[in-house]
């Protein structure tokens, strides 16, 4: 019986060094152990032997049976730690692939035309000696009307279709928060913050409840400039503005001025480009007109100096507005408002610049 058990326990190594799934292996095991399986009917055989022949027997043949078990278990885990390894290594990313080897696989990242166009511009004022500011989008009436001359019940403040924040816990339903309708509200913060003489601009998203069409969007970009000195006029406020545009489309481009309303500057002007996408000839984008709106701005009214605590007897300057996507869409020649947040990869990669 001895010899049988030796004999059993041999098969059984030579077998499962030939095995490689775990199915084979646990088929293996079962018939050496299962209920039917060898060992198991040498065990249960133990019942006929003599107590001299159960004593021998019986151990080894419990012996025989653990080394299996063990052997089966460090087979299945070496198994398990193969797969592993095998996985690790064929799923290693090589990091030291070039741009173009991972282009050919992988869509990645571009930079958004906005944003592009918006870098531009902060490096031409930042070397016009102009400081970058930032302000946030939820604003309070104060900062976007009331500092900039338009008191409550003012008809300007209907000029701007304004998405208000109603307060739950307010006692009257006065609403006192809103998404900010322009940029100008960074005008009174750089104000009380900074002594005259100063330049500064501030590039952000505005917000406007408005239906939207080819040249509206209720999200869009504007890029707020300011400029407080002594003796500062609309001649340093034109220079300005050509010398930003002729960088921007690297070439002379045809402006024209005409008076424009809004209640933080006076006098105020409207700064139109002669339309890029149809030379003047009249599209979708400047509304068939050959012109576009692109900078309103004019000279700081003296109340929105006091505001920012500034005396307008002895300062004074100039601020504007500039539209960043009507921006983008006469450069690069789009003529809908909404593909730039339309979140069409077709038209973004256009914009990769890496
Ligand atoms: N804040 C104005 C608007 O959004 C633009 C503007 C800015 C006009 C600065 C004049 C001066 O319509």
């Amino acid at each position: 019986m001895l010899e049988k058990l030796e004999k059993l326990f041999n098969e059984f190594t030579s077998a499962l060094e030939k095995l490689s799934k775990e199915a084979e292996i646990l088929n293996l095991k079962s018939e050496y152990l299962g209920k039917k399986g060898a060992i198991s009917q040498i065990l249960a055989g133990l019942r006929d032997c003599t107590p001299e022949e159960k004593k021998q027997l019986g151990p080894a043949a419990n012996e025989v049976k653990n080394k299996i078990q063990e052997l089966i278990n460090s087979k299945l885990q070496k198994l398990e730690i193969d797969a592993i390894n095998e996985k690790l290594a064929s799923e290693r990313e090589d990091l030291s692939l070039t741009d173009s080897v991972m282009a050919s696989n992988n869509h990645h990242g571009g930079i958004h035309p906005v944003t592009l166009i918006q870098t531009e511009i902060e490096d031409i004022f930042l070397s016009m000696g102009f400081d970058i500011l930032d302000g946030p989008h939820i604003e309070d009436e104060f900062h976007n009307f009331e500092a900039l001359n338009i008191p409550a019940d003012h008809p300007a403040r209907d000029m701007q279709d304004t998405f208000w924040f109603h307060d739950p816990h307010a006692e009257t339903d006065e609403k006192k928060f809103l998404l900010r309708t322009h940029t100008s509200t960074i005008q009174v913060r750089g104000m009380t913050s900074r002594k005259p003489p100063f330049r500064f601009i501030a590039p952000g998203k505005v917000f406007r409840c408005e239906r939207t069409d080819a040249s509206h969007e209720m999200v869009f970009h504007q890029l707020e400039g300011m400029m407080v000195g002594k003796d500062i006029s609309v001649a340093n406020l034109i220079y300005f503005m050509k010398s930003l545009l002729s960088e921007i489309f690297k070439k002379e481009v045809e402006v024209r001025l005409r008076p424009g309303f809004f209640p933080f500057v006076e006098p105020g002007f409207e700064l139109d480009i002669k339309c890029l996408i149809c030379s003047g000839k009249g599209c979708s984008v400047c509304k068939q007109v050959g012109w576009v709106e692109l900078l309103p701005c004019g000279m700081v009214h003296p109340n929105v100096l006091k505001a920012g605590g500034i005396d307008p007897d002895e300062f004074n300057g100039f601020a504007f507005g500039l539209g960043l996507d009507r921006l983008v869409m006469m450069r690069y020649h789009i003529d809908d408002i909404r593909h730039l947040h339309g979140a069409d990869l077709r038209f973004s990669e256009q914009f990769k610049t890496f």
